[in-house]
C-alpha cells in the first residue's frame, strides 16, 4: 500500500470518523470538498438545500425536457448517455471511458436522438471546480437505477472523473454492427463477451427505441398523439429497472425482448446477435431470479461508470453522510475576532427522528472547546437514503489558533484561520458577473514581497460540446486595512459569468485559504 494511503487509513481509524477519500486533490481543490459536494447532489433530493437531480427523475418515467407524450423518458437517456460516452474506451491503451468527451459527439451518425445535448444540458449546473461532468454522467447512472426501482446503494458512486477536451474515436455498436466487431469493441472497453451481453439487457431494462432515431427498426405505426417520437419498448416496464427484459425475451412474451430482437430486418436485430451469441447462458442467468439480474447489473454498472482513462484516480465510493456541515465560511470583527458559520445537516433514517438542536466544538491549539448548541431548525428535507434536517451555526473561534470543527462528536472539518474568504463581507452581482471580494491573512504570515491574490474556478461554455468546461481567474488582492492580528484585502473581479457554481480560494505565499462557493457570499 502506498505510505500516503495508509497515512490516510490509520487517520480515519485514528480520529474514529469519515475522512471520505483517499484520491488526490485536483487542481488546487481538496478531494473531500469534491467528495462532499457530490454527496450533496446524490442525498439532497427534496428540501433545504436540495439539489433537484434525482428528484427530477422521480418518477422514473419522467421526461425532464418536453411533455409526457413524446415517448421520451430521461433517465433512460442518462444510463444510454454514460455507455455511449464509455463505447470507445481502450482499456489497454488507458485512453477513453466515462470522460464526457461524448459532449463533443453529438451529431455523429452513431448517436441519434436528443439524448446527449439534453442530459448535459441539465446537469451543467452542477459542473463547477469540484464535479466535473464525467462524475455527473456517473451520477446520472446511479441515480437512474435506484429511482427506477433498483437498489439505492448497491452501485459505488465514486469521483474525481476528469473531462475531456475534444471528441474521441467513433466506434459505438449500432444496430446493424456485426457481432465480431459489437464484441471487439466491448472487450477493449474491458467488457468480455458475456459482460458485453448483460451490460446491454441491463441497459435495455429501461426506455425505447424511438421512430424518430430508428425508422428503419421502429415502425411508423408507433408514433400517435400519447407517443409522438414513436418510442417502442425494450420491455413492458420500460420505467423500472427489472429482469423483464430477459424474461420476456426467454419467454417471448411481452415486448420479446424489444426491437433490436424482434424488428424486420434480420441486420438490424443487434440484441437478438448479442443475447443468442453465447446460446442464451447470459441471458438465462440473468433471467434467474430478480435478485440475480439485480446483482450483475450494478456489478456492471459499476465496472461502467469506473471505466475511466488510466491517469484519473477515483476517490472511494461515496457513502451518504449522517452528519455533515456544507457552506463553511470564516468571518472577522472590526476587532479582529474571528467566527465560523454554516449549515450542519443530519440524515437520518426512519427509525429516528431530528434532534432540536446539534452540539458541537472548535479545536484550537490542540484542545476542544466547551460544546457550543446550534439554535433552531434551518429546515428539513427527504431523500433517498432517508429524512434530513438542517440546522445553523455560528460561533467565535479562537484565533489564532484554531483548526477544526466538530459536528455532534461525529465529524471533523479542517478550519485554517491564518488565511480565508469572507464571505459575509463579499457580494456578487450574477448578472454582470461582477464579484467583490474581501479576504483576511495574519499579518505575521505576510512579507514585504508577498501578494494575496484569488483563484477563481468558473463553470463556463465552451465550443463544440454542451458541457460546461471549469476555467480559471486570478486576480490580486490590495490591503484594504486591519483588524486584531488581521490584515483584510479586497478585490473587484470582472468577466465571471456563469451558469454554474463560481468557487475561490485566496493564496499568499505559501498558505492557501480553503475553497468556498460564491453563492454562499452576502
Ligand atoms: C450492442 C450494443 C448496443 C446497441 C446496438 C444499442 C442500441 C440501442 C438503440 C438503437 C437504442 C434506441 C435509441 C433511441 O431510439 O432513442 C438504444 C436505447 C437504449 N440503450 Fe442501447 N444499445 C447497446 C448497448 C447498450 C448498453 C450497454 C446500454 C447501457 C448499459 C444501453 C442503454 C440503452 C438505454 C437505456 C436505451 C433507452 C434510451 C431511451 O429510451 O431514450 N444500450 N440502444
Ligand atoms: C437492413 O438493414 C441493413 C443495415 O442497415 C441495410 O443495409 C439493408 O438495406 C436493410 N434491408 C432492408 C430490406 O431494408
Ligand atoms: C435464445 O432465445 C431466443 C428467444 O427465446 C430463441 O429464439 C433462440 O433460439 C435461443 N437460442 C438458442 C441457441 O437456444
Ligand atoms: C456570525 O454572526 C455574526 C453576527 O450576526 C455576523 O456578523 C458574522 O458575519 C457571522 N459569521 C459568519 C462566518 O458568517
Ligand atoms: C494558540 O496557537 C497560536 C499559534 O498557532 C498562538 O498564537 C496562540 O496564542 C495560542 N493560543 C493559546 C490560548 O495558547
Ligand atoms: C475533539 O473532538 C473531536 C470530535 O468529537 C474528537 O474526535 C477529538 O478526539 C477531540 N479532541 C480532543 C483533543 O479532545
Ligand atoms: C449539441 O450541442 C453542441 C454545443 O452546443 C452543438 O455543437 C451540437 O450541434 C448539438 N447537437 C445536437 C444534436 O443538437
Amino acid at each position: 500500500m502506498d505510505s500516503s494511503i495508509a497515512a490516510t487509513l490509520l487517520l480515519k481509524l485514528l480520529l474514529g470518523s469519515v475522512l471520505p477519500t483517499a484520491s488526490a486533490d485536483r487542481n488546487g481543490i481538496s478531494a473531500r470538498d469534491i467528495y462532499e459536494e457530490m454527496e450533496h447532489i446524490l442525498v439532497d433530493n427534496k428540501g433545504t438545500n436540495s439539489d433537484g437531480l434525482v428528484n427530477a427523475i422521480t418518477p422514473c418515467s419522467n421526461y425532464i425536457n418536453g411533455d409526457d407524450t413524446d415517448g421520451e423518458q430521461s433517465s433512460a437517456q442518462w444510463v444510454r448517455i454514460a455507455f455511449h460516452d464509455i463505447a470507445t474506451a481502450d482499456v489497454a491503451a488507458g485512453t477513453g471511458g466515462l470522460d464526457a468527451s461524448v459532449g463533443f459527439e453529438s451529431n455523429r451518425p452513431e448517436n441519434p436522438g436528443l439524448f446527449i445535448n439534453q442530459t448535459i444540458g441539465f446537469f451543467n449546473p452542477d459542473v463547477s471546480a469540484y464535479v466535473s461532468m464525467a462524475d455527473m454522467l456517473a451520477l446520472g447512472v446511479v441515480a437512474s437505477v435506484a429511482t427506477c426501482g433498483g437498489t439505492t446503494t448497491d452501485i459505488p458512486l465514486r469521483t474525481g472523473r476528469v473531462d475531456a477536451s475534444a471528441a474521441g474515436p467513433s466506434g459505438v455498436p449500432e444496430p446493424g454492427t456485426d457481432i465480431d466487431t459489437t464484441l471487439s469493441s466491448f472487450a477493449a472497453a474491458g467488457f468480455d463477451q458475456s459482460e458485453a451481453i448483460a451490460l446491454t439487457a441491463c441497459g435495455h431494462s429501461l426506455g425505447r427505441t424511438h421512430y424518430t432515431n430508428f425508422p428503419d427498426i421502429v415502425d411508423e405505426s408507433y408514433v400517435t398523439t400519447d407517443n409522438t417520437d414513436g418510442g417502442q419498448e425494450f420491455d413492458s416496464t420500460p420505467a423500472v429497472f427489472d429482469s423483464a427484459v430477459v424474461t420476456e425475451y426467454l419467454d417471448q412474451t411481452g415486448e420479446k425482448g424489444g426491437p433490436l430482437v424482434t424488428t424486420t430486418n434480420e441486420t438490424q436485430r443487434s440484441d437478438f446477435r448479442l443475447y443468442n451469441s453465447d446460446q442464451n447462458a447470459t441471458i438465462e442467468s440473468l433471467a434467474a431470479s430478480e435478485d440475480s439480474f439485480q446483482t450483475q447489473c450494478n456489478t456492471l454498472f459499476a465496472k461502467m461508470i469506473d471505466t475511466v482513462p488510466s491517469d484519473v484516480v477515483l476517490s472511494d465510493p461515496i457513502t451518504p453522510m449522517p452528519w455533515k456541515a456544507t457552506d463553511i465560511g470564516l468571518d472577522i470583527s472590526s476587532s479582529g475576532s474571528v467566527s465560523v458559520a454554516g449549515l450542519i445537516r443530519n440524515l437520518y433514517g426512519a427509525s429516528e427522528s431530528a434532534a432540536s438542536s446539534v452540539s458541537y466544538t472548535y479545536t484550537a491549539n490542540g484542545t476542544n472547546s466547551s460544546a457550543v448548541e446550534t439554535t433552531g431548525s434551518a429546515g428539513s428535507g427527504s431523500s433517498l437514503y432517508g429524512t434530513t434536517a438542517w440546522y445553523n451555526f455560528n460561533t467565535t473561534i479562537e484565533s489564532p489558533g484554531t483548526t477544526a470543527l466538530n459536528i455532534n462528536s461525529a465529524i471533523s472539518y479542517p478550519i485554517n484561520v491564518d488565511i480565508f474568504v469572507l464571505p459575509a463581507k463579499s457580494s456578487t452581482n450574477t448578472r454582470s458577473g461582477t464579484v467583490t471580494l474581501y479576504a483576511a491573512a495574519l499579518s505575521n504570515i505576510a512579507t514585504d514581497s508577498d501578494t494575496m491574490t484569488a483563484t477563481f474556478y468558473v463553470a463556463t461554455s465552451q465550443t463544440g460540446s454542451r458541457a460546461n468546461t471549469v476555467t480559471t481567474k486570478t486576480v490580486t488582492l490590495t490591503e484594504s486595512g486591519a483588524a486584531g492580528a488581521y490584515t483584510l484585502y479586497t478585490a473587484s473581479a470582472t468577466g465571471l459569468s456563469s451558469i454554474g457554481d463560481v468557487i475561490v480560494k485566496v493564496s499568499m505565499g505559501d498558505y492557501a485559504s480553503q475553497t468556498v462557493k460564491t453563492s454562499i457570499f452576502g
